[in-house]
């Protein structure tokens, strides 16, 4: 459902998100050293079409101009990660200059253009030499992590405001180590799923103890892909039912960060699959945020099947509306989605951290992508966002995903994400479609 002169709060951050990986390209250049992402894409069979980020969207060397249509869309700020490999080849020890010094002119031109930055610390881009020591089962690797955040926050904490640890936390366990899709694509046991997620929860930690202590004013969080449960009568408003969905679900991820303890029935029921952890070290998990940072596509339908709160899922009729890569297009996901989460958690602040869709784009005769069905697609996630903040939950910022047409992981450059064209395997010419025209209009009304 389209809302009418759709307005948002004054100083609504309006971005868009990108990340290393997908965009950056020179993925052996300057002194990086390989991520478990290279190794992965280069391994037969693992990506569609035997495509890689070597090249990406060569992002690494046209940053200017990409920076330069953030700031024509209108861009108030801009979400990207840090390619840690960039930074420290092994991980660990010796600093790559050169791959800090791209970030930081890369930040420059940015605050140029009055964009600010959003950095994701670390979105799946694990150096490959920290993987080879077990990567995130090594509680190491939660250490060298907490060694890198300080070493960009002592150089960049002058120019960017907001730090964001780790994006989805979830996706790098499930896609990583369970349903193994993507990269390291190493299937663990439970126990060693459960160490593998508190070691990343420390990492997290960590790195808000590495950042809150360089400079307390910097604003930190975390970036979460939740399981979303919308009721199947949204008018029901049963919200009770709601929360006990989501909490069976997502309670893991969120109790550690936002209540510092793991869910009562995980550490009943884990035995020996318990992971090693301290008090001390869930105290640092829980160390005080400013944000989170939600990504939604979508979202689960269901009913309550009795009443103890069992529920059944209604599935989506054969005739939904679907993206190119097949995620039904619910809208109601962004509103209850960040409902059901402010009423579980006292969170201060809320950014969208993704949302969009991947939608057939063609280049038309006339040169340009209308891509309507994607803004149709924007229109209805930002309505059903508004209402949310009209409801008081205090979202703060926007991020469209993508800036641009990317690597979408193990789909390779298939989905068409960006608000940006690109024809990666002809010239890379960056093509604004449609929707980056309305984006642009949205962004100067601070609405539609
Ligand atoms: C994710 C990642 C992005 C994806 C995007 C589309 O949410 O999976 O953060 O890197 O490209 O979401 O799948």
């Amino acid at each position: 459902m389209i809302q009418q002169n759709t307005t948002f709060p004054d100083d609504f951050l309006w971005g868009s998100a990108t990340s290393a990986y997908q965009i950056e390209g020179a993925a052996y250049e300057d002194g990086k050293g390989e991520s478990i992402w290279d190794k992965f894409s280069h391994t037969p069979g693992k990506i569609l079409n035997g495509d890689t980020g070597d090249i990406a969207c060569d992002h690494y060397h046209r940053y200017k101009e990409d920076i330069d249509l953030m700031a024509y869309i209108g861009l108030k700020s801009y979400r990207f990660s840090i390619s840690w490999p960039r930074i420290f080849p092994d991980g660990k020890g010796k600093l790559n200059q050169k791959g800090l010094d791209f970030y930081s002119k890369l930040i420059d031109k940015l605050l140029e253009n009055n964009i600010e930055p959003f950095i994701s610390l670390y979105h799946w881009d694990l150096p490959q030499a920290l993987d080879d020591k077990k990567g995130w089962l090594n509680k190491d690797t939660s250490n060298y992590f907490s060694d890198y955040t300080e070493t960009l926050v002592k150089s960049l904490s002058n120019r960017v405001k907001y730090w964001s640890t780790f994006n989805e936390t979830i996706f790098i366990i499930l896609l990583g180590h369970i349903n193994c899709i993507h990269a390291p694509a190493r299937k663990e046991n439970i126990k060693n799923i459960n160490q593998i997620r508190h070691n990343l929860l420390l990492a997290h930690g960590l790195a808000v103890n590495q950042i809150k202590s360089f400079d307390k004013s910097l604003k930190t969080g975390i970036v979460h892909n939740a399981n979303i449960y919308i009721p199947e009568n949204t008018q029901s408003e049963d919200m009770e039912f709601i929360k006990k969905v989501f909490y069976n679900d997502n309670g893991i991820l969120f109790d550690p960060i936002f209540k510092g303890k793991y869910p009562e029935t995980f550490l009943k029921e884990s035995g020996k699959n318990l992971p090693q952890f301290s008090d001390k070290e869930m105290k640092i998990i829980s160390t005080p945020t400013d944000f989170l940072g939600l990504n939604v596509y979508s979202g689960t339908v269901i009913r309550k099947k009795n009443n103890n709160n069992d529920f059944e899922i209604v599935p989506y009729p054969k005739d939904y509306p679907v993206t190119y890569n097949g995620w039904t297009i619910n809208p109601d996901s962004i509103y209850w989605g960040l409902k059901t989460i402010n009423a579980l958690y006292d969170i201060p602040e809320y950014y969208i951290t993704e949302n969009g869709a991947s939608f057939n784009d063609t280049l038309s005769d006339d040169g340009k992508v209308h891509d309507e069905k994607r803004i149709d697609f924007y229109k209805k996630f930002l309505s059903s966002l508004n209402k949310a903040i009209k409801e008081e939950v205090n979202v703060k910022g926007y991020f469209a995903w993508s800036l641009m047409d990317n690597f979408e992981w193990a789909e390779g450059f298939k989905e068409k994400f960006g608000l940006i064209y690109i024809n990666h395997k002809n010239n890379q010419k960056r093509i604004l479609k449609d929707s980056a025209y309305w984006y642009k209009k949205v962004i100067k009304n601070n609405g539609f």
